[in-house]
Parts: C-alpha cells; sequence; structure tokens
C-alpha cells in the first residue's frame, strides 16, 4: 500500500468537478437497487466504490455511461444535465472511457487490431490512429504481444489492452469495473501503478470499483461503501477503515491497511 500511495496526489480538491450523481434511486422491477445516492468525482481524483457483490456498483456504472436510466434524480457532466444523453454522446462528447469486469476486447483479433479497430472509429486523422497506438503499446508494455490474437493473453494483458481501448478515446473519466478480480499479486500491483500514474500523467478522474477493499484502497484517494441500496460510508481510506458504521457493516473488526 505505502508504494502505491507515494504516487497519488492531493491537488483535486481544488479542481473543477467532472461528474455528479445527485439523489439517484433505481428499481429493476419491484427491487429497489440504489436509494437517493449522490457523488462527485473531481478532476485528476481517483474514487474508489466498494460494496458486497449484488450491492450495484456495476448498476452505478451502467447509469453513468447511459445503458440504463434512473428513476429519480440527476446525472451532471460538468454542469451538464447529462440524465437524457443517448451513450454515444456520452461517451464522445464527454468522453466517458469504460473498463467492464469481463471482456471488452474482441477476442479474434490481435491486441493491434483491438486497438486499429476502436482507433478507426475514435480517430480522424490515420496518422494519428497510428502514433496513438503505437504510444499506447509502449505505456502499457503491450509490443511483444502485439501480434497475438487477445484470447490468449494472459489476464494482466488482457486488462491492460482494454484500458488501452478506454484510453484511445482520451477519457475525461475512467470508469473501472472490478478491474482487480482474478488476477495476481504482481499484476494487481503493476495495474495500481498504471491507474495512479493515469491520474497523475493525464489529470482523468478516475472511478474503480470492487467488493474487495484491500486492493481498492491502495489506489484511491477518497472511497465509498455501498450497502443495502445507500452509501453508508465515505471519506479517505484511513477515515473509512476506522469508521464504525463501515466497520460494521462491511470490514467487520480484523481489517486493517498500513
Ligand atoms: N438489468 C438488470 N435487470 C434486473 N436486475 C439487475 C439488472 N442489473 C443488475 N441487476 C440486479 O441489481 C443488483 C445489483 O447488481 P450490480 O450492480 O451488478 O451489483 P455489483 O456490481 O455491486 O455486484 C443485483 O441484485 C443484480 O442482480
Ligand atoms: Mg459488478
Amino acid at each position: 500500500m505505502a508504494i502505491i500511495k507515494k504516487f497519488r496526489i492531493k491537488s483535486f480538491k481544488k479542481n473543477e468537478t467532472l461528474l455528479e450523481l445527485k439523489n439517484i434511486s433505481k428499481s429493476f422491477g419491484d427491487r429497489k437497487i440504489l436509494e437517493n445516492i449522490s457523488l462527485k468525482v473531481n478532476r485528476g481524483e481517483i474514487l474508489g466504490l466498494l460494496g458486497p457483490n449484488g450491492a450495484g456498483k456495476s448498476t452505478i456504472f451502467n447509469l453513468i455511461t447511459g445503458l440504463i436510466k434512473p428513476e429519480y434524480g440527476k446525472i451532471l457532466f460538468g454542469t451538464k444535465d447529462a440524465t437524457e444523453f443517448p451513450i454515444y454522446m456520452r461517451t464522445k462528447e464527454f468522453k466517458i472511457g469504460y473498463v467492464p469486469q469481463y471482456g471488452g476486447y474482441f477476442s479474434d483479433l490481435t491486441a493491434y487490431e483491438n486497438l486499429k479497430a476502436i482507433a478507426q472509429i475514435l480517430i480522424k486523422d490515420q496518422r494519428e490512429q497510428n502514433s496513438k497506438i503505437e504510444y499506447l503499446i509502449s505505456k502499457f508494455e503491450l509490443d511483444y504481444v502485439r501480434n497475438i490474437k487477445s484470447s490468449y493473453l494472459s489476464g494482466g494483458q488482457k486488462k491492460k489492452l482494454v484500458i488501452a481501448l478506454a484510453l484511445l478515446g482520451d477519457p475525461k473519466i475512467l470508469l473501472l469495473d472490478e478491474c482487480f478480480a482474478a488476477l495476481d499479486v504482481l499484476t494487481i500491483q503493476m495495474l495500481q501503478k498504471i491507474i495512479v500514474n493515469l491520474q497523475t500523467e493525464e489529470r482523468i478522474g478516475i472511478i474503480i470499483c470492487d467488493h474487495q477493499a484491500r486492493d481498492l484502497l491502495s489506489c484511491v484517494d477518497v472511497a465509498m461503501i455501498l450497502s443495502n441500496c445507500k452509501i453508508i460510508a465515505q471519506g479517505t481510506p484511513k477515515e473509512l477503515v476506522n469508521n464504525i458504521e463501515a466497520r460494521n457493516a462491511y470490514f467487520g473488526d480484523t481489517f486493517k491497511i498500513n
């Protein structure tokens, strides 16, 4: 945890809000999933969203990308009300990048072909397409697997590829859904460094969700815990771990961070 924390920057507080969810409620049929959820992400801030399986974390991402609509509440991009905006507008105009928990790439295409396919949609100029692709291949050390069919890549390489695909559109906000799941410790550390680097170098806002606290809390600035449709606690990782409600409902008695 300490290694990751060193890279963190604290200046996001002074900066503009990129994304805001205001009093969002969402049900599926009679089942309430989210009730009166509000959150904000500033430029250059990494926000962690924790909660047990089924708490509604991916639902929040689906609301942000526009895959589903809330029954109540507003979604703001900057100061613009984006609640009714279609998916393509959120991606292209408001620059939301999304890394889903599973998939997110064409498994029959090579790493390079995946990048090329998405670049052709998002970037007009061919030279710009190529330079962006080469920049991302080098940034994520994918050169030695560029011509390998994506289905044969390791879990970590796949994740790096999908993050690279999301970055082709120069997102202002990047959503990472359970990006550490099913990866080994070293790969998780590599991804944490990549995420913190994105914050520092690209100054984008990032939301990461996970059902496990430890890996997530090592690389976020602030986090919130979602449980029983509500945000039951929020704050810095340290504040959260010491929050009595969070301990009772989520961390348990023995959970510690370094
Ligand atoms: N499109 C949908 N239709 C019906 N129920 C859904 C749909 N999407 C999610 N759910 C339900 O909403 C709850 C929250 O799901 P999800 O947001 O995926 O949880 P998490 O990502 O926190 O594990 C789950 O009980 C899930 O079954
Ligand atoms: Mg999920």
